[in-house]
Formats: C-alpha cells, structure tokens, sequence
C-alpha cells in the first residue's frame, strides 16, 4: 500500500480534503502519514484505521519515506521543502494545492474529469509532479469541458465573481463581520416597513466608508461593494488572477503550444465559498443550441444544463444553490447579437471542491488505483 504524507489537513482546503477522503473511503486504499508544521509527536487525525503519530512536515528525511505527498499547506511550504525533497532523488509522487510548482516544466495542472488523457500522458512520460488548478479556471473548465473537447471554441472572455473563500478562512469571516457592521448601522429602521430608505442607505453608506469598518483582510468593503481586482499586478495590465486563466487553462488541456485565447476580468463578491463567472464565448462555427447544450451536459458527472429562464436561473444558477456540493450548472445559454457564433454563459461552483480539493484526491486515486 503506498505511504501518503498529508500536509496542510487542518486548514480550509485540507479540511475539505479531509472530510471528502472519509467520505469516499480514500483512507482505505492508501497508508496515511500525517505531517504538522508546529505539532510533530501529538496524535494523527481519526481516519478509521490507526495512523502514527504527527511527524514534522520540515523533515525532509521523513518526507523522502513517503510514496506520495499530498499538501494544502500553501505555497510558502512548498517552496520550502519541495526543492530540497527532489535534490534528495526522491522519486515519489508530489500533489499540490498551491499555485508555486503550477507553471514549472515539470509538473501537470490536474483536473481529471476534463484532462485524464493529458494527466495519463504525464504519467506514462514520467512526471512526478501534480498540481490543482486556480479555482476560476477549474471551475470554468469542468462547466464547458464539452465545448473544449470537441474544439467548438476560439476565444473565451470569462467576467468572475469570486467569493471571500478564496482570499482565505480569514478574509470569509471579515466579509460576514462587514455584513453585520453594515446591519448595525441600519439599525432599528430596519425593522420599521415606513423607515426611510435614503436614510438608511445614507446611515449605511456612511458606516460603508467609516474608519471603523471592518477590513482588515480585505482592506476595502467587500459585503455592500465589491473589488475588481484579485491578485497582484502584471506587467500586461492584468491581474495574476486574470493571467493565469488563459496561461493554466491552456497547460490543463495540453494546448501550449497552440493556445486558445482566454482573457477577462476577475471581480471579488461577497459570496462566502462559491465562484460564479459570465462567460462570454466565440464559438469556431454557428453551432446549434440544442447541440451545445447536449455537448455540455455530456462533457462530465457533474455539470448540467440549466434552461435560459428566469426562475431556473434564479434559483439553481448561484452560490446559494451550489455551495457544499459538487454540481456544476452552467446557463444563461443564448447567442449573443455579435452573431449566431458568440455564445453567452453563466456558470457557478464551489471554490473549495471542484476549486481546490476534489481535483486533488481524485489525482491521489489515479495513482493509488
Ligand atoms: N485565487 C483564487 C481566488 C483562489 O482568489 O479566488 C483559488 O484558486
């Protein structure tokens, strides 16, 4: 059975790794070894068999052991360690949740449901180095994997509206401390149906742009506003956030070396842990609805159609009907008035499953099956 060190399990990510990998029984096919930066000796996490005691996630000694090592702990760990396990010679298989080792030569960006034919390449070419993906463009890809199969896309224009989770445990909780800061100052008027609305927006407004608000993480308003901008800046004018779905969608479907242009703006909401994204796609030919749709839905297990109405779009296209599970609708299917090969997108998914952990473990049973 192969020897998998988890690094990074108590966190966000890992704990959503965490709780998936009990669910589906991961535990069962694997040795798990869990790792802890700061409580080497203390008891393993219950996984429903025995697990040794914590070991220290800096041992590069103790990381060479492993067959596999899986890591949430971010991208400071991984530039810590990672370099210094490879010098060692070891040969073992390295999945990563962080963004650091994404872009090196050497690695593969992981999302199965929509490149298992590129990951199984890798595999067969020797590569030893597994990366998940940034969450937009996981997210997108699993919504239009049908589409990019069959090479029906030219361009994609994706406009996102991404939620506080994926700033960070921290940055979630600011956003719920602003929502309350902002329902404070509306006070007791609200709770009167003849109060003033100019007053309380003017109250609200107010408290919005008050020294006292609460923006620590995010630094700006986020609940009552929204941020344009994610991510530091690039020389192009971009932010990284907006660089990395065209560089990484193209390195996902194997397409370096004939890339699809993929380029739009990334927006922060406040929504606590489901990314949404308006796509805006130019299609290669006019293809017709009914075969975009069926093409879609067939793309994967998880993605469905949602019907270009109103109340099916309102209630099954948001964060609010999404997060925690790993559907993926995608709607808001009409062409657009540029012509009968643009076609228009709405799609909406949880940043820490299909964003984050799920391509993960499912790259951990690829190697253990
Ligand atoms: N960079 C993403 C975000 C997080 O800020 O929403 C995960 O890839």
């Amino acid at each position: 059975m192969n020897k998998v060190g988890l690094i990074g399990w108590r966190g966000m990510v890992g704990s959503v790794l965490m709780d998936r990998m009990r669910r589906e029984n991961d535990f069962a096919d694997i040795e798990p070894v869990f790792f802890s930066t700061s409580q080497t000796g203390q008891p393993g996490p219950d996984v429903g068999k025995p697990v040794p005691a914590l070991r220290d996630a800096h041992s590069i000694e103790a990381l060479a052991e492993m067959d596999i090592v899986v890591t949430c702990q971010g991208g400071d760990y991984t530039g810590a360690v990672y370099d210094d396990l490879r010098r060692t010679g070891w040969q073992g298989y390295w999945i990563d949740a962080a963004s650091t080792l994404r872009m090196a030569e050497d690695s593969m960006i992981v999302l199965d449901p929509v490149n298992a034919g590129v990951i199984r390449q890798g595999l067969s070419d020797g590569v030893r180095t597994f990366v998940g993906g940034n969450c937009t463009v996981s997210l997108m890809l699993m919504a239009l994997g049908g589409l990019l199969e069959h090479d029906l896309v030219e361009w994609i224009s994706p406009m996102t509206y991404q939620a506080a989770s994926g700033s960070g445990a921290q940055h979630m909780r600011e956003l719920l401390r602003q929502m309350g800061h902002l329902h404070a100052a509306a006070g007791t008027r609200l709770a009167d149906p003849a109060g003033a609305i100019l007053d309380i927006d003017r109250d609200v407004s107010e408290a919005l742009r008050s020294a006292e608000y609460p923006a620590d993480q995010f630094g700006v308003p986020l609940a009552g506003s929204l941020i344009p901008w994610i991510d530091r800046a690039m020389d192009s004018g971009q932010s990284r956030e907006e660089w990395k779905a065209g560089v990484e969608t193209n390195k996902i479907l194997g397409r370096r070396t004939n890339p699809l242009p993929i380029d739009g703006l990334c927006v922060r909401i406040g929504a606590m842990r489901s990314h949404a994204q308006a796509l805006t796609i130019k299609l290669r030919r006019d293809v017709p609805m009914a075969d975009i749709e069926t093409l879609l839905a067939e793309a994967n297990d998880w993605v469905h159609v949602v019907p270009n109405e109103p109340a099916a779009s309102q209630q099954q296209l948001t964060p609010a009907a999404v997060s925690g599970g790993l559907d993926i609708p995608v709607g808001r299917l009409r062409k657009l008035a540029m012509g009968d090969d643009y076609l228009s997108a709405f799609t909406v998914g949880d940043q820490l499953l299909w964003g984050a952990a799920e391509p993960l473990r499912r790259m951990l049973r690829l190697l253990v099956e």
